[in-house]
Protein backbone atom coordinates (compact mmCIF):
# COMPACT_ATOMS: atom_id res chain seq x y z
CA UNK A 1 0.00 0.00 0.00
CA UNK A 2 1.48 3.35 -0.81
CA UNK A 3 2.17 5.75 1.83
CA UNK A 4 -0.40 8.09 3.37
CA UNK A 5 -0.14 11.40 4.27
CA UNK A 6 -1.39 12.50 7.21
CA UNK A 7 -3.00 16.31 7.75
CA UNK A 8 -3.64 16.42 11.41
CA UNK A 9 -7.38 18.45 11.15
CA UNK A 10 -7.33 21.74 12.76
CA UNK A 11 -4.40 20.37 14.63
CA UNK A 12 -4.21 17.23 16.63
CA UNK A 13 -7.85 18.38 17.54
CA UNK A 14 -8.79 15.29 19.29
CA UNK A 15 -5.98 15.58 21.96
CA UNK A 16 -5.86 19.69 22.05
CA UNK A 17 -8.28 22.68 21.18
CA UNK A 18 -9.05 22.76 17.98
CA UNK A 19 -6.74 25.54 15.99
CA UNK A 20 -4.65 26.56 18.69
CA UNK A 21 -1.01 26.57 18.85
CA UNK A 22 -0.84 23.37 21.35
CA UNK A 23 -2.50 21.64 18.77
CA UNK A 24 -0.45 22.51 16.13
CA UNK A 25 2.30 21.16 18.49
CA UNK A 26 0.90 17.96 19.16
CA UNK A 27 0.49 17.13 15.22
CA UNK A 28 4.00 17.59 14.97
CA UNK A 29 5.01 14.97 18.39
CA UNK A 30 2.41 12.71 16.80
CA UNK A 31 4.28 13.02 13.63
CA UNK A 32 1.73 14.39 11.50
CA UNK A 33 3.01 15.41 7.75
CA UNK A 34 0.93 18.67 7.86
CA UNK A 35 -1.50 20.60 10.13
CA UNK A 36 -4.95 21.81 8.52
CA UNK A 37 -6.00 25.10 10.04
CA UNK A 38 -9.12 27.60 9.38
CA UNK A 39 -8.57 31.29 8.96
CA UNK A 40 -10.34 34.46 9.13
CA UNK A 41 -8.86 38.31 8.20
CA UNK A 42 -9.72 40.58 10.86
CA UNK A 43 -7.71 44.40 11.20
CA UNK A 44 -5.54 42.90 8.45
CA UNK A 45 -4.12 40.18 10.78
CA UNK A 46 -5.40 36.43 10.13
CA UNK A 47 -6.30 34.42 12.85
CA UNK A 48 -6.94 30.92 13.54
CA UNK A 49 -10.73 29.51 14.03
CA UNK A 50 -13.19 27.59 12.39
CA UNK A 51 -16.39 28.97 13.24
CA UNK A 52 -18.32 32.16 11.89
CA UNK A 53 -19.65 32.53 15.71
CA UNK A 54 -17.53 32.12 18.53
CA UNK A 55 -19.19 30.00 21.05
CA UNK A 56 -18.65 26.32 20.27
CA UNK A 57 -14.78 27.12 20.55
CA UNK A 58 -14.34 30.09 23.09
CA UNK A 59 -15.37 32.19 25.88
CA UNK A 60 -16.73 34.69 23.22
CA UNK A 61 -20.00 34.88 21.46
CA UNK A 62 -21.43 36.24 18.38
CA UNK A 63 -19.82 36.82 14.79
CA UNK A 64 -15.82 36.37 14.41
CA UNK A 65 -16.24 39.31 11.67
CA UNK A 66 -17.80 41.89 14.16
CA UNK A 67 -15.37 42.14 16.53
CA UNK A 68 -12.44 43.81 16.90
CA UNK A 69 -9.11 42.11 16.81
CA UNK A 70 -8.55 42.89 20.36
CA UNK A 71 -11.53 41.50 21.82
CA UNK A 72 -10.94 37.97 19.51
CA UNK A 73 -7.53 37.82 20.74
CA UNK A 74 -8.89 38.57 24.64
CA UNK A 75 -11.32 35.07 24.41
CA UNK A 76 -10.10 31.39 25.61
CA UNK A 77 -10.09 29.27 22.72
CA UNK A 78 -9.55 26.42 25.39
CA UNK A 79 -7.47 25.41 28.18
CA UNK A 80 -6.39 29.12 28.37
CA UNK A 81 -5.40 29.58 25.42
CA UNK A 82 -5.60 32.89 22.86
CA UNK A 83 -7.04 32.34 19.78
CA UNK A 84 -4.18 32.17 17.36
CA UNK A 85 -2.46 34.78 14.54
CA UNK A 86 -1.50 32.53 11.93
CA UNK A 87 1.64 34.52 12.18
CA UNK A 88 2.33 32.74 15.63
CA UNK A 89 1.36 29.61 14.24
CA UNK A 90 4.17 29.66 11.37
CA UNK A 91 6.24 30.62 14.30
CA UNK A 92 5.53 27.82 16.27
CA UNK A 93 5.63 25.31 13.45
CA UNK A 94 8.86 26.68 12.32
CA UNK A 95 9.44 24.51 9.42
CA UNK A 96 8.48 21.42 11.09
CA UNK A 97 5.52 20.71 9.16
CA UNK A 98 3.42 21.26 6.14
CA UNK A 99 0.57 23.92 6.52
CA UNK A 100 -2.52 23.62 4.86
CA UNK A 101 -4.23 27.00 5.20
CA UNK A 102 -8.35 26.82 4.73
CA UNK A 103 -9.58 29.87 4.46
CA UNK A 104 -12.88 29.95 5.14
CA UNK A 105 -13.15 34.42 5.55
CA UNK A 106 -13.77 36.66 2.76
CA UNK A 107 -10.58 38.53 1.31
CA UNK A 108 -8.26 36.00 3.11
CA UNK A 109 -6.00 34.93 -0.23
CA UNK A 110 -3.80 38.18 -0.29
CA UNK A 111 -3.19 38.27 3.39
CA UNK A 112 -2.44 34.80 3.68
CA UNK A 113 -0.20 34.60 0.21
CA UNK A 114 1.87 37.64 1.28
CA UNK A 115 2.84 36.01 4.60
CA UNK A 116 3.44 32.97 2.98
CA UNK A 117 5.72 34.47 0.75
CA UNK A 118 7.18 36.29 3.53
CA UNK A 119 7.86 33.03 5.34
CA UNK A 120 9.49 31.51 2.18
CA UNK A 121 11.99 34.46 2.06
CA UNK A 122 13.06 35.55 4.76
CA UNK A 123 12.16 32.19 7.11
CA UNK A 124 13.34 29.08 5.38
CA UNK A 125 10.34 27.88 4.70
CA UNK A 126 10.13 26.14 1.27
CA UNK A 127 6.70 26.48 -1.10
CA UNK A 128 6.07 22.83 -1.11
CA UNK A 129 5.40 23.24 2.33
CA UNK A 130 1.89 25.39 2.06
CA UNK A 131 -1.03 24.08 0.53
CA UNK A 132 -4.10 26.83 0.19
CA UNK A 133 -7.51 25.57 0.33
CA UNK A 134 -10.67 27.13 0.24
CA UNK A 135 -14.49 25.70 -0.37
CA UNK A 136 -15.01 29.44 -1.45
CA UNK A 137 -13.40 28.88 -5.57
CA UNK A 138 -13.77 32.75 -5.50
CA UNK A 139 -11.12 32.88 -3.06
CA UNK A 140 -8.86 30.35 -4.51
CA UNK A 141 -9.33 31.67 -7.57
CA UNK A 142 -6.91 35.13 -5.84
CA UNK A 143 -4.30 32.69 -4.60
CA UNK A 144 -3.58 31.17 -7.91
CA UNK A 145 -3.94 34.59 -9.74
CA UNK A 146 -1.96 36.43 -6.98
CA UNK A 147 0.45 32.92 -6.65
CA UNK A 148 0.75 30.63 -9.42
CA UNK A 149 3.81 28.92 -7.59
CA UNK A 150 1.99 28.01 -4.40
CA UNK A 151 -0.42 24.97 -4.26
CA UNK A 152 -4.22 25.10 -4.02
CA UNK A 153 -6.33 22.88 -3.31
CA UNK A 154 -10.08 23.00 -3.89
CA UNK A 155 -12.20 21.13 -0.88
CA UNK A 156 -15.53 18.94 -1.90
CA UNK A 157 -18.66 19.14 0.16
CA UNK A 158 -21.81 19.87 0.98
CA UNK A 159 -23.20 22.46 -1.65
CA UNK A 160 -19.33 22.57 -2.88
CA UNK A 161 -19.60 19.49 -5.10
CA UNK A 162 -18.08 20.55 -8.66
CA UNK A 163 -14.65 20.94 -9.16
CA UNK A 164 -12.90 20.11 -11.70
CA UNK A 165 -13.68 22.75 -14.33
CA UNK A 166 -12.27 25.07 -11.71
CA UNK A 167 -9.42 22.61 -10.66
CA UNK A 168 -8.32 22.59 -14.55
CA UNK A 169 -9.02 26.28 -15.14
CA UNK A 170 -6.78 26.90 -12.39
CA UNK A 171 -4.29 24.42 -12.22
CA UNK A 172 -5.13 23.86 -8.39
CA UNK A 173 -2.79 20.50 -6.72
CA UNK A 174 -5.44 18.92 -4.80
CA UNK A 175 -8.55 18.09 -4.34
CA UNK A 176 -10.20 17.96 -0.77
CA UNK A 177 -13.57 15.82 -0.63
CA UNK A 178 -15.27 15.11 2.17
CA UNK A 179 -15.15 10.99 3.13
CA UNK A 180 -18.61 10.19 2.52
CA UNK A 181 -18.44 11.46 -1.60
CA UNK A 182 -15.11 9.41 -2.42
CA UNK A 183 -15.01 6.28 -4.03
CA UNK A 184 -12.82 4.30 -6.34
CA UNK A 185 -14.03 6.63 -9.24
CA UNK A 186 -14.19 9.48 -7.80
CA UNK A 187 -10.15 9.12 -6.66
CA UNK A 188 -9.15 7.35 -10.17
CA UNK A 189 -11.03 10.62 -11.97
CA UNK A 190 -9.00 12.63 -10.04
CA UNK A 191 -5.55 11.30 -10.45
CA UNK A 192 -6.28 11.05 -14.24
CA UNK A 193 -6.75 14.39 -14.01
CA UNK A 194 -3.45 15.16 -11.63
CA UNK A 195 -4.43 16.14 -8.46
CA UNK A 196 -3.86 14.41 -5.30
CA UNK A 197 -6.57 13.11 -2.95
CA UNK A 198 -6.51 14.40 0.62
CA UNK A 199 -9.88 13.22 1.92
CA UNK A 200 -11.42 14.77 5.53
CA UNK A 201 -12.17 14.44 8.19
CA UNK A 202 -11.14 10.43 8.75
CA UNK A 203 -11.29 9.37 12.02
CA UNK A 204 -11.78 5.91 12.45
CA UNK A 205 -8.97 3.25 12.05
CA UNK A 206 -11.62 1.27 9.15
CA UNK A 207 -12.17 3.95 7.06
CA UNK A 208 -8.36 4.99 7.38
CA UNK A 209 -7.63 1.63 6.28
CA UNK A 210 -10.67 2.39 3.56
CA UNK A 211 -9.63 5.43 2.24
CA UNK A 212 -5.71 4.23 2.36
CA UNK A 213 -7.36 1.18 -0.20
CA UNK A 214 -8.73 3.25 -2.43
CA UNK A 215 -5.46 4.64 -3.12
CA UNK A 216 -6.42 8.53 -1.70
CA UNK A 217 -2.93 10.31 -1.15
CA UNK A 218 -3.66 11.70 2.52
CA UNK A 219 -6.60 12.10 4.83
CA UNK A 220 -7.14 14.81 7.39
CA UNK A 221 -8.05 13.16 10.78
CA UNK A 222 -8.15 14.66 14.48
CA UNK A 223 -5.92 11.78 15.47
CA UNK A 224 -2.34 11.47 13.41
CA UNK A 225 -1.47 8.91 15.80
CA UNK A 226 -3.85 6.62 13.53
CA UNK A 227 -2.73 7.16 10.43
CA UNK A 228 1.01 6.19 11.97
CA UNK A 229 0.07 2.53 13.08
CA UNK A 230 -1.41 2.47 9.72
CA UNK A 231 1.95 3.21 8.27
CA UNK A 232 3.52 0.77 10.58
CA UNK A 233 2.82 -1.94 8.33
CA UNK A 234 4.41 -0.22 5.51
CA UNK A 235 7.60 -1.00 4.26
CA UNK A 236 8.14 2.88 2.34
CA UNK A 237 8.21 4.43 6.03
O1 LIG B 1 -9.91 21.24 4.89
C1 LIG B 1 -10.61 20.09 5.18
C2 LIG B 1 -11.66 20.32 6.22
O2 LIG B 1 -11.09 21.05 7.26
C3 LIG B 1 -12.83 21.07 5.67
O3 LIG B 1 -13.89 21.12 6.58
O4 LIG B 1 -15.32 22.29 8.18
O5 LIG B 1 -13.42 20.93 9.02
O6 LIG B 1 -13.00 23.09 7.87
P1 LIG B 1 -13.89 21.88 7.97
MG1 LIG C 1 -10.86 23.18 7.76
Amino acid sequence: MKKILCFAHRGASGHEPENTLPAVEKAIVLGADWVEVDVYAVEGELIVIHDERLERTTNGSGYVMEKSLGYLRSLDAGKGQKIPTLRELFDLADCRIGVNVELKGPDTAALTISLIDQYIKDRGWHGDQFIVSSFNQRELAKVKELAPHLRAGVIVGGMHRRYSPFATRHAVYSVHPRMDLVNAGFVERAHRRGLRVFVYTVNDPRDIAKMAAMGVDGVFTDFPERIRSLRSLDPIR
